[in-house]
C-alpha cells in the first residue's frame, strides 16, 4: 500500500517551491499526496520564522495532533525549513512526539530518514551549521542545494514554476532570521538554472519565476567574467514556449542600471519589481542596517521610473521596529505617499531571538500603536493602488491567463466532492488540470496577470489557461481589474473583383 503523505506549507515562495520539491521526491519513493492530515501517516510542516505568529501557527497545528499520534504512534510527523533550522531540539522538547526536523539546507536527506524512522531508529534531526559555528565554506557547505528533478503534476500550476537561483542571504538587517536560518547567500550555476528553466519550459511552463531572497545581488563567477541576473535574464529569454519571466524579491542597492535594462528591452521580462524599502525614516534604516537612506532608495525609484516608466513596483514595510517614533512613521507615510506603490506588504515588527536586532534594541513600540500604523498604512496604499488603477478602464491589456479565480475556485470546492490531492495542500490550485472533465467548453470566472503584475478577472472557457489574452478592463478597484475578453482582431475586408 503506498504510503499517504500531507505536507501543510507557510511562508515564502521559496517555501513553496522547497514543499514542491521535498513532495516530488517522496512521490518517486511511493508515497501519494493526500489533502488533509487525518488521511495521512507522514505529515510534513514546512515552516517559517520570520515573523513569531508564523511560528505559533506551527505550533497550535502541532498541539493539534498530540491525540492522533497517541491513538496513531505509526504516523510520523515532521518539522521542515526554517522553523525547524531555528528551533532545533527545542521542536523535540515542545512536542515530544513529532519524529523527525529537518532545516532547510537539509532537504535532500528527507526520504532517507523517513525510511530510517519508519524502520525503528526514533527521532531524528538534520540541521545545518549555525552561521558561528564554521568557516564560511565550511557553513556554506552544510547548506546544501536543494534543486532535484520536478514532477510536472505537483507543481501548484501547470503552467508556471519557481526556479531557485540563489540561496541564503547575506544582508544580515537586524530584525531579520533569513541569514541564521537560510544560511550564506550562494549563486546556482547559469547552466544548471538554465537547463532547469528548459526542462520547464518543455513541459508545459509558459512564465518561470526566478528566486532569490535579494535576486538581484545574483552573481557567478563563469571563468574571467560574472555572470549577473541581468545576463541569466538574457539567457533564458529566448527559450521557445516561454511567455513571462518574473524575478523575487529585489534588494535596493543592488536595483543597477544593466537589471533595469534587461527589463525594458527584454519583452518577455515582466515590469514588475519587487523592491522593499521597509521604513521612510534614516534613522530606523540605520537601526535595521538596511545599508540605505530614503534619498538613495527615491534615487534608485527614479532610475526605475525612467528606464521603465510603466513597471509595477511594490514595497515591504515593517512597522514599529525598536525606537520608530510617530516622526519616524511619519517619514515612512511620506515615502508611501511619494513612491505610490502598485502594493505594500506591511508588518507589524516582530522581535525573532538570534537576530541582532533582538539583542540590541528593545521591542518598545506597544502593540496597539504598532496596529494603528499598519492599519493607517494599508488604508493610504489601499487609496493610492485605487486611484492607479484607475487610467486602466478602457484600456485593453494582455494578460497571461492563470487559472480560475478564487470566486470560481470556492464554487467549484462547493459543488465538486474533493479528490487526493494533485496540488499542494494548503496552496489555492491555480491548476488547470484541477479541472473536471466536461468543464473545457464552459465559460467560467478565470484571472491572470498584466505584465506589471495586476491581477485582472475575467470570464473565459478553460482552453485559455496558460495563454496570453487581450482584457478590456471595465471597472477598477485597488486590487484587482474587471475585464472582459477583447474581440479579436476583425478580419481584413474582402474585395471581390
Ligand atoms: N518582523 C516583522 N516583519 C519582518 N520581516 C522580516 N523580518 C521581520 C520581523 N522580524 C518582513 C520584511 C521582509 C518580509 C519578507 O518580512 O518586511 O521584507
Ligand atoms: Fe532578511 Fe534583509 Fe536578507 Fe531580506 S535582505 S532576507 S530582510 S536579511
Amino acid at each position: 500500500m503506498p504510503k499517504r503523505l500531507y505536507i501543510e506549507t507557510v511562508g515564502c515562495q521559496m517555501n513553496v517551491l522547497d514543499s514542491e520539491l521535498v513532495a516530488a521526491s517522496l512521490r518517486r519513493q511511493g508515497y501519494e499526496l493526500v489533502r488533509s492530515a487525518q488521511e495521512a501517516d507522514t505529515i510534513l510542516f514546512n515552516t517559517c520564522s520570520v515573523r513569531q505568529h508564523a511560528e505559533d501557527k506551527i505550533y497550535s497545528a502541532l498541539g493539534r495532533l498530540k491525540h492522533a499520534k497517541e491513538r496513531h504512534p505509526e504516523k510520523i510527523i515532521g518539522v521542515l525549513g526554517c522553523m525547524a533550522q531555528k528551533d532545533q531540539e527545542q521542536i523535540f522538547r515542545r512536542a515530544p512526539y513529532v519524529d523527525l526536523v529537518v532545516g532547510p539546507g537539509q532537504l535532500h536527506q528527507i526520504p532517507r530518514l523517513l525510511a530510517e524512522i519508519a524502520a525503528g531508529s526514533g527521532p531524528r534531526m538534520e540541521v545545518s551549521l549555525d552561521r558561528r559555528a564554521g568557516s564560511r565554506s565550511e557553513v556554506e557547505q552544510s547548506f546544501e542545494s536543494y534543486d532535484p528533478l520536478r514532477e510536472p503534476a505537483l507543481r501548484t500550476s501547470a503552467h508556471q514554476a519557481y526556479v531557485r537561483v540563489m540561496m541564503g542571504c547575506d544582508k544580515f538587517c537586524t530584525y531579520c532570521i533569513v541569514p541564521q536560518v537560510r544560511g550564506p547567500e550562494q549563486s546556482r550555476p547559469p547552466a544548471e538554472i538554465e537547463a532547469e528553466a528548459r526542462r520547464l519550459v518543455a513541459e508545459g511552463c509558459v512564465e518561470i519565476t526566478l528566486l532569490g531572497q535579494t535576486v538581484n545581488s545574483y552573481k557567478y563567477r563563469e571563468g574571467e567574467r560574472t555572470v549577473r541576473l541581468s545576463d541569466l535574464l538574457y539567457r533564458l529569454h529566448d527559450l521557445e514556449g516561454l511567455a513571462r519571466l518574473k524575478f523575487v524579491t529585489n534588494f535596493p542597492n543592488d536595483m543597477t542600471d544593466d537589471l533595469l535594462a534587461a527589463v525594458r528591452d527584454l519583452p518577455k521580462v515582466a515590469r514588475y519589481l519587487h523592491v522593499p524599502a521597509q521604513s521612510g525614516s534614516n534613522c530606523v534604516l540605520a537601526r535595521m542596517k538596511r545599508l540605505y537612506t530614503v534619498e538613495r532608495y527615491r534615487e534608485m525609484l527614479d532610475r526605475i521610473r525612467a528606464t521603465v516608466p510603466e513597471a509595477g513596483v511594490t514595497s515591504d514595510f515593517i512597522v514599529g521596529f525598536s525606537g520608530e517614533t510617530e516622526q519616524d512613521f511619519a517619514a515612512t507615510v511620506e515615502l508611501l505617499r511619494h513612491a505610490r506603490f502598485k502594493n505594500s506588504f506591511i508588518f507589524k515588527y516582530s522581535p525573532r531571538p538570534g537576530t541582532k536586532g533582538y539583542e540590541l534594541y528593545p521591542d518598545d513600540v506597544p502593540d496597539e500603536v504598532k496596529r494603528r500604523r499598519n492599519h493607517e498604512l494599508l488604508h493610504i496604499q489601499a487609496e493610492i493602488s485605487e486611484q492607479d488603477n484607475q487610467p486602466f478602464v478602457g484600456r485593453v491589456v494582455p494578460i497571461l491567463v492563470e487559472g480560475p479565480s478564487k470566486v470560481q475556485q470556492k464554487q467549484r470546492r462547493h459543488s465538486h466532492a474533493p479528490e487526493s490531492g494533485q496540488t499542494l495542500d494548503g496552496h489555492a490550485p491555480g491548476n488547470s488540470a484541477a479541472l473536471a472533465e466536461g468543464e473545457e467548453a464552459a465559460t467560467m470566472q478565470l484571472t491572470g496577470r498584466t505584465t506589471c503584475d495586476r491581477i485582472v478577472v475575467f470570464e473565459g472557457g478553460r482552453q485559455l489557461v496558460g495563454r496570453m489574452v487581450n482584457v478590456v478592463v471595465y471597472e477598477a478597484t485597488a486590487f484587482t481589474l474587471f475585464g472582459v475578453l477583447a474581440p479579436p482582431p476583425a478580419a481584413p475586408d474582402v474585395y471581390v473583383l
